[in-house]
């Protein structure tokens, strides 16, 4: 199976009859037959009913956009415009019909991953944005079911087509042809999940069972390089350093001592280790997991209660315990207010960054500070790590925040197969890139 993340291309393995499979029911040969010919005029008339667009070969999971990409291959000298508009076109009209940007095919490429291995970009920027708009509409369905149908504590919302299974895992609940049904908790708090796309939270190691509580409960390692939960999930890993090493670059140009830092996710403390030795006037750090709260608690740590008591004022340097969500509210009462501010948490979806970026960040952020955060969003793939760096564009903006994305390589050499190097006794690749995409957020005008 090929790694969505390294390209590669087999002409074979691209070619329509290896991916159109004698077994495929006769119209769903059809439409893929019409989108991967681009004839717009026969593909309008077949899918003729909702969910059509993203039928799949049985045994290939090809879909109809998997493809109208596909057969365009890689860019030649001999390309005719007309044929790369024609396909684009295509991508479109099957789009407007509900087609599922991030379904995956049996070799585990979504249509995107396709169009950027084989290098069409202008296909491969169609798929980003059908993904932005299908997440956008994620955080607007959020914001609806907060405002209450509640039956019976049973809160149910029927949506029209994208019925997908956008987590990227390919456990084939995508097959688009029905209506999605959306059951939320019963005290409405939790937001229906329309797209659930692997590796979409900042630091989910455990996409679809990312749940914050159980997280909190389990019990951890601290181990050589790494933190671990019970279930094996890598909370922080020391290949991050250089990561952390550049965020505080970016929150304390020139370094400066004096600044006021707020630090949420201890971790292994590596980023609060550097942020320590600018010399703050003001240092607090959230974190809500015991485990961790004992580390920091335990003789030989450099955030025990004699890094408290060596603060310039009380309560200058301050380890918060408990959940961000609680404590920030604490801070906002207090007025405390902030030069830099870092988010960095674990086993929180995505909503869970949004609200810190628009309820939270507009009130604790001085008017000149800056603001980043992990940028972990989708970082498992490509396709999704481009969506969610829209996405939190979006939002951030929402928030009243200007975002500028710094590139920096990330050293791959020990990070690239699962359970070797680096991730040796970890269960899952959370990272799969070789560039991160750094945050730096001031305030707008
Ligand atoms: C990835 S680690 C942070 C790593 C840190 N940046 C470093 O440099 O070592 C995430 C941390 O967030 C903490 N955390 C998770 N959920 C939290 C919450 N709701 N409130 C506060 N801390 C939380 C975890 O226990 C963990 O210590």
């Amino acid at each position: 199976m090929p790694d969505p993340s390294q390209p590669n291309s087999d002409p074979d393995l691209d070619s329509i009859s290896s991916r159109i499979s004698p077994a495929c029911p006769p119209e769903t040969q059809r439409i893929l037959t019409a989108a991967w010919a681009h004839d717009i005029e026969t593909i309008k008339k077949l899918l003729d009913a909702p969910g059509k667009a993203s039928c799949q070969d049985p045994n290939t999971r090809e879909t109809p956009l998997h493809a109208a990409i596909r057969a365009c291959g890689p860019p030649t000298d001999e390309d005719d415009p007309a044929d790369l508009e024609r396909a684009k076109k295509t991508v479109y009209e099957l789009l407007l019909w509900g087609a599922i940007w991030n379904d995956v095919d049996d070799r585990n490429e979504t249509p995107g991953c396709v169009a950027r291995r084989l290098g069409r970009e202008e296909l491969y920027n169609l798929c980003v944005e059908a993904g932005v708009r299908a997440e956008m509409l994620f955080g607007v369905m959020e914001g609806y079911e907060q405002l209450g149908s509640d039956v019976d504590g049973e809160e149910i919302e029927v949506v029209e087509g994208d019925g997908n299974d956008a987590n990227g895992d390919g456990d084939g609940d995508a097959n688009g042809d029905e209506s999605m049904v959306i059951v939320g908790e019963e005290d409405g708090d939790e937001a229906p999940e329309l797209v659930d796309v692997e590796g979409l939270n900042g630091r989910d190691r455990e996409p679809v069972e990312v749940d914050s509580e159980a997280y909190l409960r389990s019990k951890l390692t601290y181990s050589d390089g790494k933190l671990v939960d019970d279930d094996g999930n890598g909370v922080m890993m020391a290949w991050e350093t250089d990561i952390m090493r550049r965020s505080v670059d970016a929150l304390l140009p020139g370094k400066e001592p004096g600044k006021r830092i707020l630090n949420i996710g201890f971790g292994m403390g590596i980023i609060d280790t550097m942020f320590a030795e600018t010399r703050p006037a003001r240092h607090h750090i959230i974190e809500a997991h015991p485990g961790v709260l004992e580390h920091i608690a335990s003789p030989g740590s450099k955030f025990g209660s004699s890094w408290e008591e060596s603060g310039p004022e009380p309560g200058a340097f301050k380890v918060y315990q408990g959940k961000w969500q609680d404590v920030c509210q604490q801070l906002l009462q207090e007025g405390q207010t902030y030069d830099a501010i870092y988010f960095d948490t674990f086993g929180e979806d995505y909503s869970q960054l949004r609200m810190f970026f628009t309820e939270f960040i507009p009130g604790l952020l001085d008017g000149q500070g800056i603001f980043s955060f992990f940028n972990g969003l989708g970082a498992d793939r490509q396709i999704c790590y481009d969506v969610y760096t829209k996405v939190a564009e979006l939002h951030l903006a929402d928030a009243g925040l200007d975002v500028d994305w710094q590139a920096i390589d990330v050293d791959m050499s020990q990070l690239a197969e699962a359970g070797k190097g680096e991730w040796e006794g970890v269960k899952r690749r959370y990272w799969t890139l070789d560039k991160y995409r750094l945050p730096v957020c001031t305030f707008l005008g």
